[in-house]
């Protein structure tokens, strides 16, 4: 279970979303930010989902009316199930992406000079068809694993694909790391420069903890209701994002200091992964050109397959609810969320050159949904979840699940309630107030 929820956590958060972000927001000062975050305010607030889900051990919304709240609490499983349906939406666009490029690993298709590959990205992404065609072909198939709820299928793969993958990011980290003129990324991802922190770098680090770890959207509080009782909460969730910010960070080694061998602008925004890493694949292993070509195939393979675990458990949030709150069939539950996603993943394909005028306040559809749903709806969440646990849910309940009905022992049920009760909220409430210009 600590593993499928870091299948969860693992995806293109840390892959294709951390590295952009860090690179927009200047690199290491941002890291260090937002390991701060993932640390203080991630990690409680993970428990507090955790807490909520396998005390309930049901759907989003109905968690958080049965484990001792009132109606009003409903209202975060609610915000839960928008956030992940908009996520998953725009989320299968990049995932399609990635099929995209797997595509064209194996027919050799994106090796070129940087020029070529930056040119091969934004001709493909601003595509009308090809790239709905993908994002479709994605949701489907997430659509397709949830739908028949083989959750242990998926899992035992991801068991095996996680470590896969770390070792493939490690063999890319020591390719990229090697590039001739490499040594400026290293500086630029561990060198911070404090000068440049501004409140919307706190306000981004903020929203990349949120959505790394999946947190704020009812997502680990699902899976929490499969967690055994003999789980230990708080550990798990330190393991969940240890791991998840050490793919993060293993990430940056593998981006940075490519792009700044090429000469690729780490501020490129979301084409930032994929107009550096076919320039790794190829000068790297450009003296044995099969290594590279086998293993940017098998790359793109396993990154679609952390994209994939991440994809099935937000669509489940949904499916779980419409199911038993409409009192539908599964597969009808199924249905109706991949349809909402396929309307907003298609919005946001398009809106990245192939339709204009699809923009929010100068944003293309795509980076809106991202920044509304990390930057809003996740911490907004993620606060009330805490508040709800801290103040709300009967303390012998909160308490029974810190310590396993008293079988552990430590002080952390005490910093636990502290935590939740002030500190991640009175954060989360005081850089919203900061960004929105009222403090
Ligand atoms: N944490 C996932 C990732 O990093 C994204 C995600 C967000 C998954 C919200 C579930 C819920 O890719």
């Amino acid at each position: 279970m600590i593993l499928a929820t870091a299948g969860s956590a693992v995806g293109l958060g840390n892959i294709w979303r951390f590295p952009y972000t860090a690179g927009e927001n200047g690199g290491a000062a941002f890291i260090l930010i937002n390991l701060a975050f993932v640390f203080l305010i991630g990690v409680p607030a993970m428990v507090a989902e955790f807490v909520v889900g396998r005390s309930a051990r049901t759907n989003a919304a109905r968690a958080y009316r049965t484990s001792g709240g009132s109606s009003v609490w409903t209202v975060t499983g609610y915000i839960g199930i928008l956030a992940s349906t908009i996520i998953l939406g725009f989320y299968s666009v990049v995932a399609g992406w990635c099929l995209q490029y797997l595509y064209a690993a194996i027919v050799g298709d994106v090796t070129g000079d940087s020029a070529y590959v930056a040119r091969y990205f934004s001709e493909f992404s601003s595509k009308p068809f090809l790239p709905i065609c993908w994002a479709l072909l994605f949701l489907f198939l997430t659509h397709l694993v949830v739908r028949r709820g083989v959750r242990h299928g998926i899992e035992r793969a991801a068991k095996l694909m996680m470590p896969a993958l770390f070792v493939l990011l490690l063999i890319l980290v020591i390719a990229s790391c090697s590039l001739p003129g490499a040594s400026e990324g290293i500086t630029f991802l561990f060198h911070p420069d404090f000068s440049k922190v501004t409140t919307t770098t706190l306000f981004e680090a903020m929203g990349q903890a949120f959505f790394s770890l999946s947190l704020g959207c009812c997502c680990l509080c699902t899976y929490a209701s499969y967690f055994s009782r003999k789980e230990h909460l708080v550990r798990s969730a330190a393991q969940v994002a240890i791991i998840d910010a050490l793919v993060a960070i293993l990430a940056g080694l593998m981006i940075f200091p490519a792009a700044f061998a090429v000469g690729v602008q780490p501020d490129s925004g979301p084409s930032l992964v994929f107009i550096t890493l076919p320039n790794v694949f190829h000068q790297a292993f450009s003296s044995v050109p099969v290594v590279g070509h086998v293993i940017s195939i098998l790359f793109y393979a396993l990154l679609t397959l952390a994209a994939l675990t991440s994809t099935i458990s937000m669509h489940e949030i949904g499916t779980a609810f419409v199911h038993e709150e409409f009192k539908t069939t599964r597969g009808k539950g199924a249905w109706i969320i991949t349809g909402v996603c396929a309307v907003i993943g298609v919005l946001s394909s398009l809106s990245m050159g192939a339709v204009d005028g699809l923009t929010v306040g100068g944003k293309n559809l795509l980076d809106f949904f991202d920044d509304f749903t990390s930057q809003i709806l996740l911490p907004v969440g993620g606060m009330l979840t805490c508040l709800y646990v801290g103040w709300r849910m009967p303390k012998k309940v909160v308490r029974n699940e810190l310590t396993n009905d008293g079988t552990l022992h430590g002080r952390f049920y005490g910093i636990f309630l502290v935590a939740v009760r002030y500190v991640c909220p009175s954060f989360i409430l005081i850089i919203f107030l900061h960004q929105s210009g009222l403090i």
